[in-house]
């Protein structure tokens, strides 16, 4: 049986300059899988890779059997594949729900409200403030927006970059417990971290990426005990 994705020698280049050299892990349908790894290791560029924001240079990608490495970014969505990007990307002087909305953008069933009542219970804040402009929210409230969001095209495989960033410990907390959620509801996924120790925690698989290569992987365990991840990732001596 094949992964629910197969990412295979994934090359990704800006210009001449290879960001991502030929990379190759999967995702299995139910599980959570990280990628970490130091600040320009190729992270969010091989997330936008797979969502169609970026064209490999070689490689290929794909998702349920299906090749999606020449497939435009709309249309990936539509096969059940959401990208959470790396900084949120939220419209600041739109609404919580007008921004909620906008992650349905691809939905041919009229099911909007079911939707955004789904999005509400995961994150009960955002219903309190639907009316809101998202831009007056706090850095974890835009995460949970941006989640929320991605989470309204009902994917099956969800991309997440860097849901912790500048979070506080509580919120960040908040965030990897509703990955679990997410996970349990049925929805499998991607997660970039830069915090290996939380990231790995949940992680049933995790690859480390290095300057555009993965030096190794292993299960959430395995590399959170492993001596490598522990010295580079997890602040040890
Ligand atoms: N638009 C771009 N044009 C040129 N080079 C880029 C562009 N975006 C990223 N890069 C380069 O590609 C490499 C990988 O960047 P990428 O953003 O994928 O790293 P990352 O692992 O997500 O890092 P971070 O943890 O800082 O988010 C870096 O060397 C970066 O400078
Ligand atoms: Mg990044």
């Amino acid at each position: 049986m094949t992964a629910m994705l197969e990412v295979t020698d994934l090359v990704v280049a800006y210009g001449k300059i290879q960001a991502v050299k030929g990379i190759t892990f999967s995702v299995e349908e139910g599980q959570v899988v990280c990628l970490i790894g130091t600040n320009g290791a190729g992270k969010t560029t091989t997330l936008r890779t797979i969502s169609g924001l970026l064209r490999p240079e070689s490689g290929s990608i794909t998702f349920e059997g299906e090749r999606i490495d020449k497939v435009p970014a709309h249309k990936i969505v539509t096969l059940g594949l959401a990208h959470s990007p790396e900084g949120r990307r939220i419209f600041p002087r739109m609404t919580v729900e007008e921004n909620l909305r906008l992650g349905a953008f691809s939905r041919t069933e009229n099911t909007q409200k079911e939707d955004l009542e789904a999005a509400y219970e995961l994150f009960p804040i955002l219903a309190e403030r639907r009316s809101q402009p998202a831009g007056t929210f706090s850095g974890g409230e835009q995460q949970m927006l941006a989640m929320g969001r991605a989470m309204m095209s009902r994917p099956r495989l969800l991309l997440l970059d860097e849901p912790s960033m500048g979070l506080s410990p509580l919120m960040m907390k908040k965030i990897m417990s509703t990955v679990r959620t997410l996970r349990s509801q049925g929805t499998t996924i991607l997660l970039v971290e830069q915090n290996a120790q939380a990231a790995l925690s949940l992680a049933d698989h995790g690859y480390v990426l290095e300057v555009g290569k993965i030096v190794l992987h292993g299960t959430g365990k395995e590399l959170l005990t492993s001596d490598e991840v522990r010295k580079a990732y997890l602040g040890e001596a």
